[in-house]
């Protein structure tokens, strides 16, 4: 176990958002108390993560239950229509709870499902990946894919509490993992410099989670919810600064178009739109600090991160053709009038958003870039 105490410095999120993270080892037990106030509660679980944890979690398998498929395949229509008929099976009413657990996935799909369900019922979520934690379960997002881009279908929809408990990261597979890591990079990337240093200072010990003890990871989770917040607080909704959350995302997203849903883990395309981020920033003249693109490669390479499509898994069987990606960037739903726009880091905590490209500029970057 890596020794780190300080890896990101602690601050409360209660200023910040109007419910809970509890990111500590009692957030296991906490659901009992957190659930009293509603009338009835269900739950939503991702069937791997169920057969893993279900039994581990006491009181949980007494709630009505309904099982979707790990990771995208739970972020289709039908799977949420199969949602909402379970809640009206379970007679949940608009002073219910649906709690969540699983992956980024699982909380997208029950907050949409809550956020429809009457009208809008109340929806809590315990994620169990490293994404989930640090990202998809903060901030009140909810999404379904379509055929013609991920995350089309949603709605913002704030959760009465999260609870993020590290032992649930024990058993991660190393590409879950990775896929954590990549939004935690982006995280550091939005943060105050020191964060990025400490990140960098413990690369070696973040490859697995095994590197880290309880505390550790509690804290580096901690660490990327408050920065989380920190966006989120001035605007919720997304007009302008909550913009800076989707760094990397427009890249990311186009990138797993491309492959297919479900072939790239979305926080390992994240990584890589990060990286293709920073050179925009690069190419188009706007970085503050101009080792930038040098320090999110390193910070990558140590994470053992892909730099490049070849990197990935999927990269060894799988070409990426530049009209795919082209395809992907046009579906994705940051686009305003089909243009897409662009969140670019021109420093350590700065970035830009709303940059529009010019569309052969972007081919240059997916050639010499990703696909080189
Ligand atoms: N994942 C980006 C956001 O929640 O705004």
């Amino acid at each position: 176990m890596h020794p780190i105490q300080e890896l990101v410095p602690w601050q409360s999120t209660e200023n910040l958002l109007a419910y809970p993270v509890l990111t500590g080892a009692e957030a296991r037990l906490a659901w009992r108390d957190l659930v009293r106030p509603f009338a009835r509660v269900a739950l939503v679980a991702d069937e791997h993560v169920w057969a893993l944890h279900g039994a581990s979690m006491p009181g949980l398998e007494e709630l009505p239950r309904h099982l979707v498929p790990a990771g995208e395949k739970a972020k289709t229509w039908a799977q949420l229509g199969s949602l909402l008929d379970f809640l009206a099976h379970a007679q949940a009413s608009r002073d219910s709870l649906l709690l969540t657990l699983g992956g980024g996935s699982v909380s997208d799909l029950g907050g949409l499902a809550a956020s429809l369900f009457k009208r809008g019922m109340a929806v809590a979520h315990i994620p169990t990946t490293l994404l989930g934690q640090v990202d998809a379960a903060i901030g009140g997002k909810t999404a379904v894919n379509l055929d013609a881009g991920k995350n089309l279908v949603g709605t913002f929809h704030a959760p009465r509490f999260v609870l993020a408990d590290p032992a649930f990261l024990r058993t991660l597979s190393h590409e879950e993992w990775r896929s954590g890591l990549g939004e935690v990079v982006k995280s550091a990337l939005l943060a105050k410099a020191p964060v990025w240093q400490t990140l960098d200072q413990h690369a070696q010990a973040l490859r697995t989670p095994a590197g880290l003890g309880d505390e550790a990871l509690s804290r580096l989770v901690a660490g990327c919810v408050v920065t989380k917040a920190q966006w989120i607080q001035p605007d919720p909704t997304e007009n302008h600064a909550r913009k800076a959350l989707n760094l990397g995302h427009t890249f990311g997203h186009a990138i797993e178009h491309a492959a297919g849903y479900g072939r790239v883990p979305h926080g390992v395309a994240v990584a890589l739109g990060l990286r293709l981020a920073v050179e925009a920033s690069a190419r188009s003249g706007r970085l503050a600090d101009p080792q930038l693109p040098g320090r999110v490669e390193t910070l990558l390479q140590r994470l053992a991160l892909p730099l490049c499509w070849a990197d990935c898994e999927a990269g060894a069987s799988e070409p990426l053709t530049l009209d795919a990606l082209r395809t992907g960037m046009h579906h994705d739903k940051k686009g305003a009038a089909g243009a897409a726009r662009f969140v670019l880091p021109i420093d350590i905590g700065r970035v830009l958003w709303d940059v529009p490209l010019p569309a052969d500029e972007v081919d240059a970057l997916w050639r010499d870039v990703l696909l080189a």
